[in-house]
Protein backbone atom coordinates (compact mmCIF):
# COMPACT_ATOMS: atom_id res chain seq x y z
CA UNK A 1 0.00 0.00 0.00
CA UNK A 2 1.09 3.87 -0.65
CA UNK A 3 1.37 5.13 2.50
CA UNK A 4 2.54 8.47 4.15
CA UNK A 5 3.66 9.29 7.67
CA UNK A 6 3.96 12.97 9.19
CA UNK A 7 6.80 13.30 11.56
CA UNK A 8 9.91 11.40 11.97
CA UNK A 9 10.29 11.60 15.99
CA UNK A 10 10.50 7.94 17.10
CA UNK A 11 6.82 7.03 16.55
CA UNK A 12 6.98 8.12 13.01
CA UNK A 13 10.29 6.74 12.25
CA UNK A 14 9.46 3.53 13.49
CA UNK A 15 6.62 2.85 12.08
CA UNK A 16 7.54 4.43 8.79
CA UNK A 17 10.38 2.12 8.53
CA UNK A 18 8.73 -0.91 10.38
CA UNK A 19 5.37 -0.30 7.89
CA UNK A 20 8.47 -0.22 4.64
CA UNK A 21 10.06 -3.51 6.31
CA UNK A 22 6.41 -5.01 5.92
CA UNK A 23 6.46 -4.54 2.32
CA UNK A 24 4.52 -0.86 2.03
CA UNK A 25 6.03 2.17 -0.25
CA UNK A 26 6.09 4.84 2.66
CA UNK A 27 6.98 8.22 2.63
CA UNK A 28 7.86 9.91 5.65
CA UNK A 29 7.50 13.98 5.95
CA UNK A 30 8.78 16.44 8.04
CA UNK A 31 8.88 20.18 7.83
CA UNK A 32 12.86 19.66 8.93
CA UNK A 33 15.30 19.92 5.78
CA UNK A 34 18.16 19.07 7.84
CA UNK A 35 16.43 15.89 9.06
CA UNK A 36 15.22 14.80 6.18
CA UNK A 37 18.40 15.44 4.29
CA UNK A 38 20.16 13.55 6.82
CA UNK A 39 17.64 10.67 7.00
CA UNK A 40 17.80 10.60 2.81
CA UNK A 41 21.90 9.77 3.34
CA UNK A 42 20.74 7.16 5.93
CA UNK A 43 21.96 9.07 8.80
CA UNK A 44 18.83 8.35 11.69
CA UNK A 45 18.78 11.23 14.32
CA UNK A 46 17.85 9.34 17.34
CA UNK A 47 19.17 6.22 18.90
CA UNK A 48 16.97 3.38 18.59
CA UNK A 49 18.58 -0.15 18.58
CA UNK A 50 18.36 -1.86 15.10
CA UNK A 51 16.44 1.25 13.35
CA UNK A 52 19.58 2.62 11.37
CA UNK A 53 19.38 -0.91 9.86
CA UNK A 54 16.02 -0.84 8.93
CA UNK A 55 15.66 2.83 7.72
CA UNK A 56 19.14 1.88 5.18
CA UNK A 57 18.04 -1.32 4.20
CA UNK A 58 13.92 -0.10 2.94
CA UNK A 59 15.59 3.27 1.56
CA UNK A 60 18.15 1.48 -0.85
CA UNK A 61 15.54 -1.10 -1.32
CA UNK A 62 13.36 1.65 -2.34
CA UNK A 63 10.07 1.15 -0.16
CA UNK A 64 11.38 4.12 2.49
CA UNK A 65 11.33 7.34 0.95
CA UNK A 66 12.20 10.97 2.97
CA UNK A 67 11.19 14.15 2.20
CA UNK A 68 9.57 17.75 2.93
CA UNK A 69 6.87 17.60 0.00
CA UNK A 70 3.67 17.09 1.84
CA UNK A 71 1.31 18.08 -1.39
CA UNK A 72 3.22 15.23 -3.27
CA UNK A 73 3.06 12.90 -0.29
CA UNK A 74 -0.12 12.98 0.83
CA UNK A 75 -1.69 13.02 -3.17
CA UNK A 76 0.62 9.71 -3.80
CA UNK A 77 -1.47 7.76 -0.57
CA UNK A 78 -4.32 6.08 0.88
CA UNK A 79 -3.49 5.83 3.70
CA UNK A 80 -1.77 8.69 5.87
CA UNK A 81 -0.23 8.83 9.40
CA UNK A 82 0.25 11.66 11.77
CA UNK A 83 2.68 10.82 14.02
CA UNK A 84 3.71 14.28 15.06
CA UNK A 85 4.32 15.38 18.48
CA UNK A 86 1.53 16.28 21.01
CA UNK A 87 4.06 18.10 23.76
CA UNK A 88 2.69 19.30 26.77
CA UNK A 89 1.26 22.99 27.06
CA UNK A 90 1.63 25.01 30.22
CA UNK A 91 -2.16 23.90 31.79
CA UNK A 92 -0.89 19.54 31.24
CA UNK A 93 -2.98 19.24 28.31
CA UNK A 94 -1.58 17.70 25.00
CA UNK A 95 -0.91 20.55 22.62
CA UNK A 96 -2.93 19.24 19.18
CA UNK A 97 -1.77 21.95 17.25
CA UNK A 98 0.83 19.97 15.33
CA UNK A 99 -1.46 17.13 14.51
CA UNK A 100 -4.49 19.90 13.30
CA UNK A 101 -1.75 21.50 11.38
CA UNK A 102 -1.32 18.06 9.61
CA UNK A 103 -5.02 17.06 9.26
CA UNK A 104 -5.61 20.77 7.45
CA UNK A 105 -2.79 19.98 4.96
CA UNK A 106 -4.13 16.54 4.21
CA UNK A 107 -7.66 18.22 4.16
CA UNK A 108 -6.66 20.87 1.66
CA UNK A 109 -4.51 18.69 -0.65
CA UNK A 110 -6.61 15.71 -1.13
CA UNK A 111 -7.23 14.64 -4.51
CA UNK A 112 -8.89 11.07 -3.71
CA UNK A 113 -10.63 9.64 -0.80
CA UNK A 114 -7.45 9.13 2.14
CA UNK A 115 -7.74 7.46 5.44
CA UNK A 116 -6.06 9.39 8.59
CA UNK A 117 -4.77 7.37 11.03
CA UNK A 118 -3.58 9.00 14.25
CA UNK A 119 -0.65 7.64 15.72
CA UNK A 120 0.46 11.01 17.71
CA UNK A 121 -1.04 10.60 21.52
CA UNK A 122 -4.07 12.83 21.47
CA UNK A 123 -6.83 13.62 23.84
CA UNK A 124 -10.35 11.69 23.66
CA UNK A 125 -12.32 12.98 21.42
CA UNK A 126 -9.39 14.27 19.02
CA UNK A 127 -10.49 11.46 16.22
CA UNK A 128 -13.88 12.95 16.03
CA UNK A 129 -12.54 16.62 15.86
CA UNK A 130 -9.94 16.02 12.72
CA UNK A 131 -12.76 14.00 11.15
CA UNK A 132 -14.90 16.96 11.44
CA UNK A 133 -12.24 19.57 10.49
CA UNK A 134 -11.45 17.97 7.40
CA UNK A 135 -15.04 16.89 6.11
CA UNK A 136 -15.33 20.86 6.54
CA UNK A 137 -12.66 21.50 4.21
CA UNK A 138 -12.90 19.04 1.56
CA UNK A 139 -15.55 16.62 -0.44
CA UNK A 140 -13.14 14.01 -0.95
CA UNK A 141 -14.25 11.14 1.72
CA UNK A 142 -11.93 11.17 4.20
CA UNK A 143 -12.50 9.17 6.95
CA UNK A 144 -10.32 9.20 10.85
CA UNK A 145 -9.00 6.01 12.83
CA UNK A 146 -7.16 6.16 15.92
CA UNK A 147 -4.29 3.57 15.98
CA UNK A 148 -2.21 4.17 19.38
CA UNK A 149 1.37 2.98 19.44
CA UNK A 150 2.26 0.98 22.48
CA UNK A 151 6.38 1.18 21.86
CA UNK A 152 9.20 1.75 24.29
CA UNK A 153 11.96 3.88 23.50
CA UNK A 154 15.66 1.60 23.00
CA UNK A 155 12.95 -1.82 21.97
CA UNK A 156 10.64 0.45 19.85
CA UNK A 157 11.26 -1.43 16.63
CA UNK A 158 10.86 -5.01 18.24
CA UNK A 159 8.13 -3.52 20.45
CA UNK A 160 6.46 -2.45 16.45
CA UNK A 161 6.94 -5.73 14.93
CA UNK A 162 6.11 -7.88 17.42
CA UNK A 163 3.43 -6.14 19.61
CA UNK A 164 1.29 -7.38 22.40
CA UNK A 165 -1.41 -5.80 20.54
CA UNK A 166 -2.78 -3.85 17.79
CA UNK A 167 -5.52 -0.87 18.74
CA UNK A 168 -8.02 0.41 15.73
CA UNK A 169 -10.19 2.72 16.55
CA UNK A 170 -12.16 3.50 13.69
CA UNK A 171 -16.02 5.02 12.77
CA UNK A 172 -16.55 2.52 10.04
CA UNK A 173 -15.45 -1.40 8.71
CA UNK A 174 -14.03 -0.71 5.51
CA UNK A 175 -11.38 1.84 6.85
CA UNK A 176 -11.04 -0.44 10.08
CA UNK A 177 -10.60 -3.39 7.84
CA UNK A 178 -7.78 -1.81 5.57
CA UNK A 179 -5.65 -0.36 8.30
CA UNK A 180 -6.15 -4.10 9.86
CA UNK A 181 -5.08 -5.70 6.44
CA UNK A 182 -1.40 -3.51 7.11
CA UNK A 183 -0.82 -5.19 10.57
CA UNK A 184 -1.82 -8.58 9.44
CA UNK A 185 1.50 -9.78 8.45
CA UNK A 186 2.44 -9.45 12.26
CA UNK A 187 0.08 -12.06 12.91
CA UNK A 188 -1.54 -10.89 16.29
CA UNK A 189 -5.07 -10.47 17.08
CA UNK A 190 -6.43 -6.61 16.12
CA UNK A 191 -8.57 -5.08 18.65
CA UNK A 192 -11.14 -3.05 17.11
CA UNK A 193 -12.82 -0.15 18.90
CA UNK A 194 -14.45 3.10 18.69
CA UNK A 195 -11.55 6.07 18.14
CA UNK A 196 -12.87 7.37 21.52
CA UNK A 197 -11.76 4.03 23.42
CA UNK A 198 -8.55 3.70 21.35
CA UNK A 199 -7.76 6.97 22.18
CA UNK A 200 -8.56 6.32 25.88
CA UNK A 201 -6.57 2.92 25.52
CA UNK A 202 -3.17 4.68 25.14
CA UNK A 203 -3.74 7.30 27.94
CA UNK A 204 -4.99 4.14 30.38
CA UNK A 205 -2.53 1.83 29.59
CA UNK A 206 0.58 4.60 30.34
CA UNK A 207 -1.18 5.64 33.34
CA UNK A 208 -1.31 2.20 34.68
CA UNK A 209 1.88 1.38 34.33
CA UNK A 210 3.56 4.50 35.93
CA UNK A 211 0.81 3.23 38.85
CA UNK A 212 2.62 0.38 38.89
CA UNK A 213 5.36 1.81 39.58
CA UNK A 214 4.61 4.53 41.98
CA UNK A 215 2.99 2.16 44.05
CA UNK A 216 6.00 -0.09 44.30
CA UNK A 217 7.89 2.48 45.35
CA UNK A 218 5.95 3.84 47.71
CA UNK A 219 5.84 0.17 48.80
CA UNK A 220 10.10 0.25 48.84
CA UNK A 221 9.93 3.36 50.80
CA UNK A 222 7.80 1.38 53.51
CA UNK A 223 9.96 -2.02 52.89
CA UNK A 224 12.76 0.62 54.11
CA UNK A 225 11.20 1.37 57.55
CA UNK A 226 9.93 -2.13 58.04
CA UNK A 227 12.90 -4.67 57.15
CA UNK A 228 11.44 -5.93 54.31
CA UNK A 229 13.26 -5.83 50.95
CA UNK A 230 11.14 -4.77 47.76
CA UNK A 231 13.02 -7.39 45.28
CA UNK A 232 11.11 -9.96 47.28
CA UNK A 233 7.99 -8.53 48.04
CA UNK A 234 7.59 -8.08 44.34
CA UNK A 235 8.24 -11.21 43.49
CA UNK A 236 6.51 -12.33 45.44
CA UNK A 237 3.37 -10.06 44.36
CA UNK A 238 4.22 -10.63 40.80
CA UNK A 239 3.52 -14.33 40.98
CA UNK A 240 0.01 -13.79 40.84
CA UNK A 241 -0.66 -13.29 37.18
CA UNK A 242 -3.52 -10.90 38.32
CA UNK A 243 -0.47 -8.28 39.61
CA UNK A 244 2.17 -9.97 37.06
CA UNK A 245 5.91 -9.31 37.41
CA UNK A 246 6.36 -6.64 34.88
CA UNK A 247 6.85 -2.87 35.59
CA UNK A 248 7.13 -3.93 39.60
CA UNK A 249 10.84 -2.79 39.72
CA UNK A 250 11.39 0.30 42.28
CA UNK A 251 13.90 2.48 41.65
CA UNK A 252 14.32 6.58 41.13
CA UNK A 253 11.04 7.05 39.71
CA UNK A 254 9.77 7.01 36.10
CA UNK A 255 10.78 9.09 33.38
CA UNK A 256 10.65 9.98 29.70
CA UNK A 257 8.52 11.59 26.89
CA UNK A 258 5.15 9.60 28.03
CA UNK A 259 4.39 8.29 31.59
CA UNK A 260 5.11 11.90 32.85
CA UNK A 261 3.29 13.81 30.04
CA UNK A 262 0.15 11.16 29.49
CA UNK A 263 0.03 11.14 33.19
CA UNK A 264 -0.58 15.43 33.31
CA UNK A 265 -2.68 14.62 30.49
CA UNK A 266 -5.03 11.98 31.51
CA UNK A 267 -5.51 14.60 34.28
CA UNK A 268 -6.45 17.54 32.43
CA UNK A 269 -8.85 15.49 30.08
CA UNK A 270 -10.80 14.65 33.05
CA UNK A 271 -10.85 18.19 34.43
CA UNK A 272 -12.42 19.27 31.64
CA UNK A 273 -14.75 16.89 32.37
CA UNK A 274 -15.27 18.11 36.25
CA UNK A 275 -13.66 15.19 37.47
CA UNK A 276 -10.58 14.51 39.60
CA UNK A 277 -8.54 11.74 39.04
CA UNK A 278 -7.34 11.25 42.42
CA UNK A 279 -4.75 7.86 41.86
CA UNK A 280 -3.39 9.24 38.57
CA UNK A 281 -2.77 12.13 41.01
CA UNK A 282 -0.88 10.18 43.42
CA UNK A 283 1.04 8.76 40.58
CA UNK A 284 2.40 11.99 40.03
CA UNK A 285 3.12 12.84 43.58
CA UNK A 286 5.00 10.16 44.20
CA UNK A 287 6.88 9.89 41.29
CA UNK A 288 8.20 13.57 41.89
CA UNK A 289 9.14 12.62 45.35
CA UNK A 290 11.20 9.26 44.12
CA UNK A 291 12.90 11.16 41.68
CA UNK A 292 15.26 12.37 44.81
CA UNK A 293 15.33 9.59 46.75
CA UNK A 294 19.01 8.35 46.27
CA UNK A 295 19.80 11.92 47.00
CA UNK A 296 18.33 11.91 50.64
CA UNK A 297 20.09 8.95 51.62
CA UNK A 298 23.45 10.55 50.77
CA UNK A 299 22.12 13.39 53.12
CA UNK A 300 22.06 10.74 55.59
CA UNK A 301 25.62 9.61 55.18
CA UNK A 302 27.14 12.64 55.21
CA UNK A 303 26.82 15.97 57.65
CA UNK A 304 27.01 18.02 54.06
CA UNK A 305 27.45 17.37 50.58
CA UNK A 306 28.98 20.62 49.87
CA UNK A 307 32.32 19.94 48.17
CA UNK A 308 31.94 15.89 47.84
CA UNK A 309 32.37 14.19 44.86
CA UNK A 310 29.25 12.06 43.63
CA UNK A 311 29.79 9.83 40.44
CA UNK A 312 26.65 9.49 38.88
CA UNK A 313 26.23 6.48 37.01
CA UNK A 314 23.51 6.91 33.52
CA UNK A 315 21.72 10.25 32.46
CA UNK A 316 19.54 8.85 29.79
CA UNK A 317 15.77 8.33 31.38
CA UNK A 318 16.62 4.35 30.77
CA UNK A 319 18.93 2.44 29.04
CA UNK A 320 19.67 1.88 25.05
CA UNK A 321 18.14 5.54 24.84
CA UNK A 322 19.72 8.63 24.51
CA UNK A 323 16.48 10.72 25.33
CA UNK A 324 17.01 12.92 28.42
CA UNK A 325 13.34 13.80 28.82
CA UNK A 326 11.91 13.31 32.34
CA UNK A 327 14.81 11.74 33.27
CA UNK A 328 15.48 10.94 37.06
CA UNK A 329 19.35 11.91 36.65
CA UNK A 330 18.55 15.15 36.01
CA UNK A 331 16.52 15.81 39.63
CA UNK A 332 19.27 13.78 41.06
CA UNK A 333 22.04 16.25 39.90
CA UNK A 334 20.28 19.31 40.25
CA UNK A 335 19.40 18.18 44.00
CA UNK A 336 23.53 17.45 44.68
CA UNK A 337 24.52 20.71 42.87
CA UNK A 338 22.54 22.80 44.94
CA UNK A 339 23.60 21.73 48.25
CA UNK A 340 27.74 22.26 46.47
CA UNK A 341 28.54 18.97 45.59
CA UNK A 342 30.43 18.44 42.83
CA UNK A 343 29.36 15.57 40.15
CA UNK A 344 30.99 13.38 38.07
CA UNK A 345 28.15 12.04 35.17
CA UNK A 346 28.58 9.37 32.95
CA UNK A 347 26.18 7.94 29.92
CA UNK A 348 27.50 6.00 27.22
CA UNK A 349 24.61 7.84 24.85
CA UNK A 350 23.24 10.06 26.19
CA UNK A 351 26.09 12.78 27.42
CA UNK A 352 25.62 15.31 24.03
CA UNK A 353 21.55 15.36 25.36
CA UNK A 354 22.47 15.81 29.52
CA UNK A 355 24.87 18.36 28.23
CA UNK A 356 22.15 20.50 26.71
CA UNK A 357 19.77 20.22 29.34
CA UNK A 358 22.00 20.79 32.34
CA UNK A 359 23.80 23.50 31.24
CA UNK A 360 24.91 26.15 33.59
CA UNK A 361 24.66 23.68 36.44
CA UNK A 362 27.41 24.20 39.26
CA UNK A 363 29.52 21.57 39.83
CA UNK A 364 28.86 19.30 37.18
CA UNK A 365 31.68 17.81 35.15
CA UNK A 366 31.28 14.86 32.42
CA UNK A 367 33.53 11.73 32.24
CA UNK A 368 33.76 8.71 30.05
CA UNK A 369 35.84 6.24 31.77
CA UNK A 370 34.08 5.06 35.03
CA UNK A 371 37.33 4.03 36.74
CA UNK A 372 38.80 7.69 36.13
CA UNK A 373 35.41 9.08 37.60
CA UNK A 374 35.56 7.15 40.74
CA UNK A 375 38.93 8.27 41.75
CA UNK A 376 38.80 10.39 44.61
CA UNK A 377 34.58 10.07 44.75
CA UNK A 378 33.00 10.25 47.92
CA UNK A 379 29.86 8.05 46.54
CA UNK A 380 28.32 6.84 43.84
CA UNK A 381 24.75 6.97 42.48
CA UNK A 382 23.26 4.35 39.47
CA UNK A 383 21.00 6.19 38.26
CA UNK A 384 20.26 4.37 34.85
CA UNK A 385 20.65 0.69 34.76
CA UNK A 386 23.07 0.70 31.13
CA UNK A 387 24.52 -2.88 31.02
CA UNK A 388 28.39 -1.06 30.74
CA UNK A 389 27.29 -0.31 34.76
CA UNK A 390 26.27 -3.72 35.33
CA UNK A 391 29.75 -5.16 34.45
CA UNK A 392 32.35 -2.90 36.14
CA UNK A 393 34.89 -4.10 38.77
CA UNK A 394 33.72 -2.87 41.64
CA UNK A 395 36.87 -4.06 43.22
CA UNK A 396 38.80 -1.74 41.01
CA UNK A 397 36.61 0.87 41.48
CA UNK A 398 36.38 0.66 45.34
CA UNK A 399 40.11 1.20 45.44
CA UNK A 400 39.92 4.60 43.42
CA UNK A 401 37.12 5.88 45.69
CA UNK A 402 37.72 7.71 49.26
CA UNK A 403 34.79 6.64 50.51
CA UNK A 404 32.94 3.37 49.28
CA UNK A 405 29.20 3.86 49.17
CA UNK A 406 27.09 3.31 46.29
CA UNK A 407 23.36 4.37 45.92
CA UNK A 408 21.85 1.13 43.97
CA UNK A 409 19.00 3.38 42.73
CA UNK A 410 17.85 0.77 39.99
CA UNK A 411 18.46 -2.23 42.28
CA UNK A 412 20.45 -3.97 40.21
CA UNK A 413 23.64 -5.09 41.91
CA UNK A 414 24.36 -7.98 44.28
CA UNK A 415 24.20 -6.15 47.70
CA UNK A 416 26.15 -9.66 49.48
CA UNK A 417 28.98 -9.08 46.19
CA UNK A 418 29.37 -5.39 46.92
CA UNK A 419 29.59 -5.69 50.97
CA UNK A 420 31.79 -8.56 50.35
CA UNK A 421 34.09 -5.78 48.27
CA UNK A 422 33.91 -3.15 51.66
CA UNK A 423 30.88 -1.15 50.00
CA UNK A 424 27.91 0.32 52.17
CA UNK A 425 25.33 -0.79 49.28
CA UNK A 426 22.46 1.09 49.46
CA UNK A 427 19.28 -0.10 47.28
CA UNK A 428 15.57 1.33 46.97
CA UNK A 429 13.52 -0.54 49.43
CA UNK A 430 15.98 -3.11 50.39
C1 LIG B 1 6.20 3.82 27.69
C2 LIG B 1 5.33 2.56 27.63
O1 LIG B 1 5.99 1.48 28.29
C3 LIG B 1 5.03 2.17 26.17
O2 LIG B 1 4.14 1.06 26.15
C4 LIG B 1 4.37 3.38 25.47
O3 LIG B 1 4.12 3.09 24.10
C5 LIG B 1 5.32 4.57 25.54
O4 LIG B 1 5.57 4.87 26.93
C6 LIG B 1 4.65 5.73 24.85
O5 LIG B 1 3.61 6.18 25.30
O6 LIG B 1 5.13 6.12 23.78
P1 LIG B 1 8.84 4.32 27.43
O7 LIG B 1 8.52 5.68 27.96
O8 LIG B 1 9.69 4.20 26.22
O9 LIG B 1 7.48 3.51 27.11
O10 LIG B 1 9.61 3.55 28.58
P2 LIG B 1 9.31 2.42 29.66
O11 LIG B 1 10.13 1.24 29.39
O12 LIG B 1 7.87 2.21 29.85
O13 LIG B 1 9.90 3.12 30.98
C7 LIG B 1 9.40 4.35 31.46
C8 LIG B 1 10.06 4.72 32.75
O14 LIG B 1 9.62 3.87 33.82
C9 LIG B 1 11.59 4.63 32.77
O15 LIG B 1 12.11 5.77 33.39
C10 LIG B 1 11.89 3.40 33.58
O16 LIG B 1 13.12 3.46 34.25
C11 LIG B 1 10.73 3.41 34.56
N1 LIG B 1 10.39 2.08 35.11
C12 LIG B 1 9.91 1.10 34.32
C13 LIG B 1 10.54 1.85 36.48
O17 LIG B 1 10.97 2.72 37.26
N2 LIG B 1 10.20 0.61 36.98
C14 LIG B 1 9.72 -0.37 36.20
O18 LIG B 1 9.42 -1.47 36.73
C15 LIG B 1 9.58 -0.12 34.83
Amino acid sequence: MEISVFGTGYVGLVAGACLSDLGNTVTCVDIDEKKIEALNRGNVPIYEPGLEELVKKNHAEKRLFFTTNSVEAIQNSRIIFIAVGTPQDEAGRAELKYVIQVAQTIAKNANSPKIIVDKSTVPIGTAKKVQDLVRSITSHEIDVVSNPEFLREGTAVRDFLEPDRVVIGAYNEKSADTIGLLYKPLGKEILFTSPESAEMIKYASNAFLATKISFINEIANLCEKTGADVCEVAMGMGLDPRIGKQFLNAGAGYGGSCFPKDVAALQRIAQDHDLEMKIVHATQQVNAGQKIVPVEKLRREFASLAGKKIVVLGLAFKPNTDDMREASSVEIIRALSKEGARICAIDPIAEENAKKILAGTKGLEFEKDPYKAAKNADAIILATEWNEFLELDFARIGKEMKSKILVDARNVYDKKTLMGLGFKHQGIGR
